[in-house]
């Protein structure tokens, strides 16, 4: 019987809990392990609760205790989290954690404690929900190398934006449902401003790379300004608004350097990623020599992050710490990223009505080119599509050029 904590009893500590509770049987009978709930970490008082009595508000009570041998952080946050996962670490217990902010800002620091202490710092749930995706590239893709990445992370997002497209419905109503359904992070500026996209994209570039990379170090753009005219137009060119995270390796020589950036993209409607529809993920790794795989499943929600915390638990019991197996990552080399302004792109661009082609021309020069489109709201405005691929630094001063009263929005295209 391996005792364990749980810091933090909301939405995912709460399914963890349920999860033990319920699954005692099945779980036993597949993995070998039985968990049993030791102590519950949360200052709030849980009356009526099955486990009201394992409550403590005391983090120390689980540090000292011998027999708690792992600790699942599921409080979200940095402040606490950071702490008592050093302190839960430092009295040698494995940590097993859903917390992509943590992760993200601490864990090289956090990895690296771990390995000195000689246990496991495991964060499946953290990226993707339920989607087994951290497993994938860690071990079932450990042969390949990861040549792009393009995924559908956040699924406040992407519920918001398949709400957006076909419901009809406002922005501010689609995020209200989504938070009720607790899917939304506790500040959802965090899902919609796209830091939780970036957040995970962060961890997947560190994991690929081995070389720590701060979210910091990524160009990322949210959803906050997207409008259901975004979803009309798209919709009127075969394609879908999506939170696309994106990875992208690029290999002369000895270098490899990777391109990061998290934006809303179209994709084709037939695209794989389209899938993804509500709160659904979906993740496509392009990888030598496998080529394409494509991950999809809940990447939210209670029950389904609950069970990627429950398969790391089933992970770390079952393998003693060993050196080979203690994952660390490395400082960031000064090149290793492409500068956001050197990236490449396909863009659509939307300009209201009024200027003259020559205007247009003129203005668009530096974009080396562009094609236009038939828009859905013709006579209010004009959509073209930048072709060929151009740095995002010169697409960046091409619009800069366009009269300001003229420009509503560029959306990229995935590539
Ligand atoms: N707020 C996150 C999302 C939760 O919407 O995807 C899961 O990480």
């Amino acid at each position: 019987m391996i005792k364990i904590a749980i810091m933090g009893y909301g939405v995912v500590g709460g399914g963890v809990a349920y999860l033990c509770r319920e699954k005692r049987e099945s779980l036993e009978r597949k993995s070998g392990l039985s968990f049993s709930v030791k102590y519950i970490l949360d200052q709030k008082a849980f009356p009526g609760d099955p486990w009201a009595d394992r409550i403590v508000t005391d983090p120390d009570s689980i540090f000292e205790d011998p027999e708690v041998s792992l600790v699942v952080e599921t409080m979200g946050g940095i402040t606490a989290a950071y702490e008592y996962t050093k302190r839960a670490l430092l009295a040698k217990k494995h940590v097993v954690t859903s917390n992509k902010e943590l992760v993200s800002h601490h864990g090289k620091e956090l990895l690296d404690l771990a390995y000195r202490q000689g246990v496991y710092y495991r964060y499946e749930a953290a990226v993707g929900g339920g989607i087994p995706l951290l497993v994938t590239l860690r071990e079932a893709l450990a042969a390949n190398d990861i040549l792009r990445l393009d995924g559908i992370l956040n699924g406040t997002c992407n519920y918001i934006l398949t709400k957006l497209s076909y419901e009809d419905m406002r922005f501010d109503e689609a995020l209200t449902q989504a938070q009720r359904l607790g899917y939304a992070e506790r500040n959802p500026e965090a899902d919609v401003e796209g830091l939780d996209a970036g957040r995970k994209l962060a961890i997947l570039a560190s994991m690929v790379s081995g070389e720590w990379v701060h979210p910091e170090k990524i160009h990322i753009e949210g959803i906050s300004h997207i409008d259901r005219e975004d979803a009309e137009v798209a919709a009127s060119l075969g394609k879908e608004l999506k939170l696309v995270s994106m990875l992208r390796t690029k290999k002369s020589g000895d270098k490899t350097q990777y391109g990061l950036l998290v934006a809303p993209v179209l994709i084709d409607s037939e695209h794989n990623l389209s899938i993804a529809q509500g709160v659904y993920n979906a993740v496509q790794i392009t990888a030598d020599p496998v080529e394409d795989i494509l991950l999809y499943g809940p990447g939210a929600g209670a029950l389904p992050t609950a069970s990627a915390v429950l398969g790391d638990m089933i992970e770390v019991c079952n393998h003693e710490w060993t050196e080979e197996r203690g994952e660390q990552w490395t400082d960031l080399k000064e090149d290793r990223l492409i500068a956001y302004g050197d990236q490449e792109v396909r863009a659509l661009i939307r300009i209201k009505s009024g200027l003259s082609s020559g205007d247009l021309s003129s203005h668009l020069r530096d974009l080396g080119g562009f094609e236009l489109l038939e828009s859905p709201l013709e006579g209010e405005e004009l959509i073209l599509t930048t072709n060929p691929k151009l740095r995002e630094g010169r697409l960046e001063s091409a619009i800069s050029e366009l009269p300001e009263e003229y420009f509503i929005r560029v959306l990229r295209l995935l590539d």
